[in-house]
C-alpha cells in the first residue's frame, strides 16, 4: 500500500468537507498582456539576473494567474529552496528548508497548501495540517532517499535490533514515519540524535548524513545504505581541483553528500543553513554542493557573492513547474491523503521533532 493516495480531478471536485465547497475552475487565457508585463514586472526584478528576457513572456502569464488563483483559493504555496528561481521568487509565499517547511506548514491560517516540493515533504505537510487540503502538483516528483526504504524493513531492523531507538531523516515516507520513534531533518540531526539519551541508535535511510552525524555525537550510528541520487554525484576530488584554482573559494556542502565531499567543506548544513552561510561571504567567491537552483535563487538576494555553480539537478524536484502549479490550484489536485490510523503514528515522530526544535 502506498501512504500517498491521491483523489483525481472528479473526486476533488466532489470531495467532502473543503473541496466539496471549491470548484474546479476552467484555465484562463494565459497571453502575455500589457496589463501581465505590468502586473509582473517587480516580480522580473527579482529572476532578471536568471531568466533571460526572451523567457519571461512565457512564466509571466503564469505568475500572474497564479497569483490570482492563489488569493481567490486562500491558498498558500510553500516551495523548498530547490525548486526554480520563478517558483522560488514569483509565486512562493514560504520558502525554506524542509524543517522550515514542515514548520509553517504546521502554522499557517491557510486553507490550501500547494507544495512546491516533492511527496515527502507534502506528506510531512499533511501531517501537520490534516485539517487542510495539501496538494502536490506532480505525483511523480518523488525522492531516491524516501524510496530506499519501506515500513516493512524498519520493522525488520527493530527484530534485528530490539530496544535500539529509530531516527527516520524527513525524506521518508509517512509509512515509514509511522514505524519509528522520531524523525529529524539536515538541520536537527545531531540534536535529534543526541535527545533520546541512549548510546547507539538505527538512523535510516541516509548512509552519508547518518556517517556526517557519527562524525559529530559520541552516540553509535547504525546506519540504512539509502542516498541522494543528487548529492552522492559529488566528489572531493572534484572540489580540490575548485580550490586548486581559487583558493579564497568557500565549499558550502549539503551532508548528504559523502564523506570526502564534507572533508573539503569549510561549511556544512541544511539548505537553509547553507544559504545563511553563502550571504554572509560578502565580496567572495562561494561554491554550493547542493542542488543547482538553490544558487540561482540565492543570488537574487545575495548580489555582492560570486556563486560557481556545479549542476546537479534534483529529476523529482524539476517535476513542479508553474503550469502544473496552475493546473493544480484549477482542478484541486493531486490532493494528498493519509490513512488516518497511519497519519496518528506518523505525526507523532514529526511532531516530536518539531517539538524538540521549537
Ligand atoms: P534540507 O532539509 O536541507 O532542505 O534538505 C532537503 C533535501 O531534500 C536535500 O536534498
Ligand atoms: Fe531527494 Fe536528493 Fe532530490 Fe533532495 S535532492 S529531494 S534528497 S533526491
Amino acid at each position: 500500500m502506498t501512504s500517498l493516495d491521491i483523489a483525481s480531478a472528479a473526486q476533488a471536485a466532489q470531495a467532502k468537507g473543503l473541496s466539496g465547497n471549491l470548484k474546479v475552475l476552467e484555465r484562463p487565457a494565459l497571453a502575455y498582456t500589457p496589463e501581465v508585463a505590468a502586473e509582473t514586472a517587480h516580480l522580473y526584478e527579482r529572476v532578471k539576473h536568471i531568466v533571460p528576457p526572451v523567457e519571461w513572456p512565457f512564466h509571466a502569464p503564469y505568475v500572474a494567474a497564479i497569483n490570482r488563483l492563489k488569493k481567490e483559493r486562500g491558498a498558500v504555496i510553500l516551495a523548498h529552496n530547490y525548486q526554480t528561481p520563478e517558483i522560488y521568487n514569483c509565486v512562493a509565499d514560504v520558502v525554506g528548508d524542509s524543517l522550515q517547511l514542515a514548520k509553517l506548514a504546521a502554522k499557517t491560517d491557510a486553507k490550501i497548501i500547494v507544495q512546491g516540493g516533492v511527496h515527502f515533504m507534502a506528506e510531512t505537510s499533511k501531517l501537520l495540517s490534516p485539517e487542510k487540503m495539501v496538494l502536490i502538483p506532480d505525483l511523480k516528483a518523488g525522492c531516491s532517499l524516501a524510496e530506499s526504504i519501506t515500513g516493512a524493513d524498519v520493522r525488520r531492523l527493530r527484530e534485528a535490533y530490539p530496544g535500539v531507538p529509530v531516527v527516520a531523516y524527513v525524506n521518508t515516507s509517512a509509512e515509514v514515519k509511522a514505524e519509528v520513534d522520531i524523525c529529524c531533518t539536515s538541520a536537527n540531526a545531531v540534536q535529534v540524535v543526541e535527545s533520546l539519551g541512549v548510546d547507539r541508535v538505527l538512523f535510516v535511510p541516509d548512509q552519508y548524513l547518518a556517517k556526517y552525524v557519527q562524525s559529530k555525537t559520541k552516540v553509535q550510528i547504525i546506519a540504512w545504505h539509502g542516498a541522494c541520487e543528487v548529492h552522492e554525484r559529488f566528489t572531493g576530488e572534484e572540489l580540490r581541483r575548485y580550490r586548486e584554482a581559487d583558493p579564497s573559494i568557500r565549499i558550502i556542502a549539503h551532508p548528504e553528500c559523502p564523506p570526502d565531499v564534507i572533508a573539503e567543506a569549510d561549511f556544512t548544513g541544511s539548505t537553509a543553513g547553507m544559504i545563511d552561510y553563502a550571504k554572509a561571504q560578502k565580496g567572495g567567491k562561494v561554491l554550493l554542493v547542493t542542488e543547482c537552483s538553490m544558487a540561482d535563487n540565492v543570488a537574487a538576494s545575495a548580489k555582492d557573492v560570486e556563486f560557481v555553480r556545479p549542476c546537479n539537478l534534483c529529476p523529482h524536484m524539476k517535476r513542479i513547474t508553474l503550469p502544473k502549479i496552475l493546473d493544480s490550484l484549477l482542478t484541486l489536485t493531486h490532493q494528498v491523503e493519509i490513512p488516518e490510523e497511519l497519519a496518528v503514528r506518523a505525526r507523532r515522530s514529526v511532531e516530536r521533532m518539531v517539538n524538540l526544535t521549537q
